[in-house]
C-alpha cells in the first residue's frame, strides 16, 4: 500500500532493510559512532551549528520536553489548528503556566499579532507550529523571526514534525532555539523517534528549571551527549537509527536536501493545481499552503471513505480531514520519499474513481 497520508509516510524497502541488521549494545563505541553519524547529518537537515538530541519516542515527546525543560516563568503558545492546541494541552498538563492565542482554521499567525502579544505580556517560552498537518497551512515564520529577535528573554520553539527535511528552515538564521521533527514524516523512516535541535539560550534556561521531568528532560539528553559521547540515558531504538544512518546519509548526500526541498515543492504546485481545478483549497491563502501537505476543500461532498476504499484497491491511500474537518476536507500528503511520477498517478486514479462513482 502506498502512504500518501501526513505519516507515518512511506518508507523506501532499502530502508527498512536495514531495521533487521542485528543490535549492537547502547553503550558500545559503535553506538556512540551511529548516533554521532545521524546528528551530523541531522545538523544539516536542520541548518544549525547547535547541537541535535535524539528521543525514542514520537514528537511529541519533545514537544513536551521543550515546553516543561524550558519554561520558567510562562510560556505562551501560537496555534494554527490541532498540533498547536496539542502543545498548549501538553503545557497545562504538564502544570505549566500557558496561554494559547488561535486563529480561524484555515487562517495563519501574523507575525504582527505576535508582536503585538509578546508586547503586552511576560513570556519565556514561545511555541509555534511551522506547519499544521491538519490545515495544509504554514506560518511564516522568517517574518515572526524578525519579530522574536526583539525578545532576547524568549526561548522559541518550533514544531516541525510535519516540515524539517522537506522544506528549507534555517534555524540558526531564524534564530530558533529548539526545532523539532519525528522520523515518520518528511524524514520518510518508520515511527518511533524524533529529534530536535537545542541551543545555547534554551540550555542556560533549563537549568534554571528545577523540575524538567525526567525520560524528555533536554538538558539531562544533552548533558548525556557529552559525558557518554553521543549516548542517551536510555535504551534507544538502535533498529531505527541504523535505517536513520542509512536514510539521513541519502538525503544529505546522495539526493541533496536543497534537490530534496525542490522536488517536495514541486509535487505541492502540481497538488494545489489540481485541488484548485476539481475542488478548492483548505488554506485561506494559497502563499500559506504547505509544500508538504495539501488540505483539499470537499467543495463537492465526495464520499472520501469511498474513495479510500476504492484506492485502496488500488493499493493507495489518502487521509480523511483531521477531526471537525472530516469529510469536510481531505488530505494528500506528497513528503517524504514520493516521487512526482507517484503523485500523478495518485491523482489519475482518483479522476478516474470520482468518474465511475
Ligand atoms: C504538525 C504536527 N505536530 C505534531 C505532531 C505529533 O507528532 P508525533 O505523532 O510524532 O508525536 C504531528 C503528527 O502528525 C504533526 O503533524
Amino acid at each position: 500500500m502506498k502512504l500518501f497520508i501526513p505519516g507515518p509516510t512511506y518508507v523506501r524497502e532499502e530502508v527498512l532493510m536495514q531495521m533487521t541488521k542485528p543490535l549492537i549494545g547502547h553503550r558500545t563505541k559503535d553506538a556512540s559512532v551511529l548516533q554521532k553519524n545521524i546528528t551530523e547529518n541531522m545538523k544539516q537537515v536542520f541548518m544549525t551549528e547547535n547541537m541535535v538530541l535524539c528521543s525514542t519516542s514520537s514528537g511529541c515527546g519533545l514537544m513536551e520536553g521543550a515546553i516543561r525543560s524550558c519554561t520558567s516563568s510562562k510560556a505562551a503558545v501560537f496555534s494554527i489548528g490541532s498540533f498547536g492546541n496539542k502543545w498548549h494541552k501538553i503545557g497545562i498538563s504538564n502544570g505549566l503556566d500557558v496561554d494559547l492565542y488561535k486563529v480561524e482554521l484555515g487562517e495563519t499567525i501574523d507575525a504582527n499579532f505576535v508582536d503585538e502579544v509578546l508586547k503586552k505580556n511576560d513570556y519565556d517560552f514561545v511555541a509555534i507550529t511551522h506547519n499544521e498537518t491538519s490545515t495544509g497551512v504554514v506560518t511564516p515564520i522568517e517574518e515572526i523571526a524578525e519579530v522574536m529577535k526583539k525578545y532576547g528573554n524568549i526561548v522559541w520553539a518550533v514544531d516541525a514534525v510535519s516540515s524539517a527535511g522537506g522544506m528549507k528552515i534555517e534555524t540558526d538564521e531564524l534564530g530558533i532555539d529548539i526545532l523539532i521533527t519525528s522520523t515518520q514524516k518528511c524524514l520518510a523512516l518508520p515511527p518511533g523517534m524524533a529529534f530536535c535541535t537545542f541551543s545555547e539560550k534554551a540550555i542556560e534556561r533549563a537549568k534554571t528549571v528545577e523540575n524538567r521531568g525526567n525520560y524528555f528532560d533536554l538538558l539531562s539528553l544533552y548533558n548525556d551527549i557529552l559525558k557518554r559521547d553521543y549516548q542517551y540515558p536510555n535504551t534507544p531504538n538502535i533498529s531505527l537509527m541504523y535505517a536513520a544512518e542509512y536514510q539521513l546519509n541519502h538525503m544529505v548526500n546522495e539526493e541533496g536536501l536543497e534537490d530534496r526541498f525542490n522536488r517536495h515543492r514541486e509535487m505541492a504546485e502540481y497538488v494545489r493545481n489540481w485541488a484548485l481545478e476539481n475542488f478548492a483549497l483548505f488554506p485561506k491563502d494559497v502563499k500559506y499552503a504547505s509544500d508538504t501537505v495539501t488540505c483539499v476543500l470537499n467543495n463537492k461532498n465526495l464520499d472520501i471513505g469511498n474513495l479510500n476504499r476504492e484506492l485502496a484497491k488500488r493499493g493507495m491511500t489518502i487521509s480523511n480531514g483531521y477531526g471537525d474537518l472530516k469529510d469536510k476536507t481531505f488530505r494528500i500528503a506528497h513528503m517524504g520519499d514520493l516521487t512526482m511520477d507517484d503523485i500523478k498517478e495518485l491523482l489519475e486514479n482518483i479522476d478516474e474513481i470520482r468518474g465511475g462513482l
